[in-house]
């Protein structure tokens, strides 16, 4: 969910709905807003649906208020994306309102204790039940400080917390238990924001607020203390984003816009990294030399997207430092009781740095005394920050759900964590380093290409369009590439789609393949890698005698395949393991196509969230 709070003289509702909208990618089923209006009263305006849906209701029913106020995007957990469920929710007798982002797992025992006490329960939420807990402590404690910090130490599961009170106006109180919360230091005016796009417009002063913090903000004062209400020390820091960039600019889509700038997300995340034809990244130069070339095994964790570029990563890392790599989904990982010493590397990959799923592997790899490592595009987020280093991606703000610069991003800091390992422990000649120093720093041109080839995806997604399943083959480095083409589909266009191993094929899914039944097929090089081209060009051979459709996704010149595959579509050249880095591209632009063809929303498909903060 995406939290934002306000204090100060400015228009209030304005503020929130602007911060809203930048963080509506964490969940639109519902949005609401609560303020301290002109009558000193406390109003709220919420609505399921999209956020547009809570504008309108403004248009028609609008609020003034000029001072205290929160808002709230939801993506649901206890109880559907109704108007009643969505937050805030009330207490005190109307005269408090909350947000919630997370789940509180012993709401069941606290609803029935609040019950008892009287009060009658509108909605199915868990967070209606702290609005009713927070009340009641209000009615004892007199105020609203000392009741929230009663009230935060009886809640068990994953919470940020935004409340405030009719009665004291110009005060937000908040707390973090596991979900992301973070201040905006204005002038005179402050905010709260589940991250910093709640409120880069206005501020790019920034606090990250710690676990187990409470933070109350007013306009000219900021304070932060633990639960038990002793003050803690914190530090501001500047955020590097631009509010620009997280506009949309002239592109139809986030989506667009965001596969466009994958060829300067790659630029910046190599920036600074390589020099002299080698690689240096200080953050693992940081951790000690002899605390890496100690490892001897990695786990790389992460859900979605990143676990594919995860396991991209995977190959190139044990193919330069010749370490055993796996790759885990975050949410299995502390299940199976990974067997990890202190000379295992658990790398973290995850956009938001903020996916609960990721963070609590993290800490569980943190508790068993592994060394930590986070491949995060989100600046001090959590994940970042919980971890012995942070080799961020520089990929800027992703917004649309599905990701794309992000994922292109995450591979090439894996592999540059991988010739940083690879060198340190004397793995890579100085001619294979300078080798793929170059092939990185060429990467952004040949993307450029890439991305050039969406004129040609527009055209066969329009004869496409009625496809009802589309499967995805690759091999090595493609296999994960063709599992993220499948995903892009799924998430965007709700289209059936399997991604599989080419060599796999034959071993079952072949029985799939019936007339006219699209395949995408991404051939490897067939100059850097000629066994597996070879391979491959049998299996396009295999699925075509089945009457499938071939759409091949090849390097320049390559024509062996051309008497199979009924569409071509070329990519510069470059060395085999870094072709997925390009191949995908094409991949996102037909997942964007399908679903625009299908009248959908391609930033914003139903029932998933960018950043999902629970388990
Ligand atoms: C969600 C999103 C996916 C994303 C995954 C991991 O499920 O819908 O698009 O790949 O989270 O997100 P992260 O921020 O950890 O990379």
């Amino acid at each position: 969910c995406g939290i934002v709070g306000y204090v100060g003289p400015n228009n209030t509702v304005d503020a929130l709905l602007s911060g809203l909208r930048r963080l509506e990618y964490r969940g639109y089923d519902s949005a609401g807003i609560a303020v301290v209006d002109e009558a000193g009263e406390l109003t709220v305006r919420k609505r399921s649906g999209k956020l547009a849906r809570l504008e309108a209701l403004l248009e028609v029913s609008p609020v003034i208020s000029q001072g205290t106020g929160i808002g709230h995007t939801r993506w649901a957990t206890h109880g559907g994306p109704t108007d009643v469920n969505a937050h805030p929710h009330l207490g005190d007798n109307g005269k408090l309102a909350l947000i919630h982002n997370g789940i509180v797992e012993n709401f069941a025992e606290l609803r029935a204790e609040v019950e008892a006490d009287g009060v009658e329960l509108l909605s199915e939420t868990d967070t209606e039940v702290v609005a009713a807990l927070l009340g009641l402590e209000i009615a004892k404690q007199g105020s609203l400080e000392p009741a929230f910090r009663s009230v935060v130490k009886r809640l068990h599961g994953t919470f940020t917390l935004l409340a405030m009170h009719r009665d004291e106006p110009g005060k937000v109180v908040s707390a973090r238990h596991h979900s992301p919360l973070v201040i905006g230091l204005g002038e005179g005016e402050n905010f709260l924001g589940s991250d910093v796009a709640a409120f880069v417009s206005s501020t790019r002063r920034a606090v990250a607020v710690d676990e187990n913090n409470i933070a109350i903000i007013t306009p000219d004062e900021v304070r932060i203390t633990d639960f038990d209400g002793i003050p803690i020390e914190f530090a501001e820091y500047e955020v590097e984003w631009d509010a620009d960039a997280a506009d949309k600019g002239g592109w139809s889509s986030f989506m667009a816009k965001e596969i466009n700038e994958q060829p300067e997300a790659i630029a910046n995340t190599v920036r600074g990294r390589t020099a002299g034809r080698s690689v240096e990244i200080p953050e693992l130069t940081a951790l000690g030399d002899d605390r890496l070339r100690n490892i001897d095994r990695i786990i790389i964790i992460a859900c979605g997207t990143a676990s594919y570029a995860g396991q991209i990563g995977a190959y190139a890392i044990e193919q330069w430092a010749r370490i055993p790599v796996d790759v885990q989904l975050s949410h299995e990982f502390r299940y199976r009781d990974p067997v990890l010493t202190d000379r295992t590397m658990v790398i973290s990959v995850s956009q938001s740095g903020e996916t609960m799923d990721t963070l609590m592997a993290v800490k569980y790899a943190i508790e068993q005394g592994v060394t930590t490592v986070s491949v995060c595009n989100t600046q001090s987020a959590t994940i970042p920050r919980e971890s012995d280093a942070a080799v961020y991606t520089h990929a800027g703000p992703e917004v649309a759900v599905a990701s794309t610069k992000a994922f292109t991003a995450q591979i090439t800091a894996l592999f540059l964590i991988g010739l940083h390992l690879g060198r340190v422990r004397g793995e890579l000649s100085t001619e294979a380093l300078a080798e793929a120093v170059q092939q990185l720093e060429e990467l952004p041109e040949k993307m450029r290409v890439a991305v050039d080839t969406h004129a040609e995806i527009t055209q066969l997604a329009h004869w496409m369009a009625d496809t009802r399943s589309v499967l995805f083959l690759g091999r090595h480095v493609g296999f994960p590439a063709a599992l993220e083409g499948a995903l892009k589909l799924k998430e965007i266009a709700y289209i059936h789609a399997e991604g599989f191993a080419a060599g796999e094929l034959k071993h079952g899914p072949i029985a799939l393949i019936d007339h006219g039944q699209p395949v995408f097929v991404l051939v490897p090089s067939p100059r850097t890698a000629p066994l597996m081209h070879s391979k491959v060009v049998s299996n396009i051979q295999e699925i075509r005698a089945r009457g499938a459709r071939v759409i091949a996704i090849v390097e320049v010149g390559d024509t062996a395949v051309l008497p199979y595959a009924d569409e071509v579509i070329r990519l510069p050249l470059t060395d085999a393991l870094f072709e997925p880095i390009l191949q995908v591209v094409p991949l996102q632009w037909f997942a964007l196509e399908l679903s625009t063809a299908k009248g959908l929303d391609v930033d914003q498909p139903r029932n998933l969230a960018k950043s999902v903060t629970v388990e």
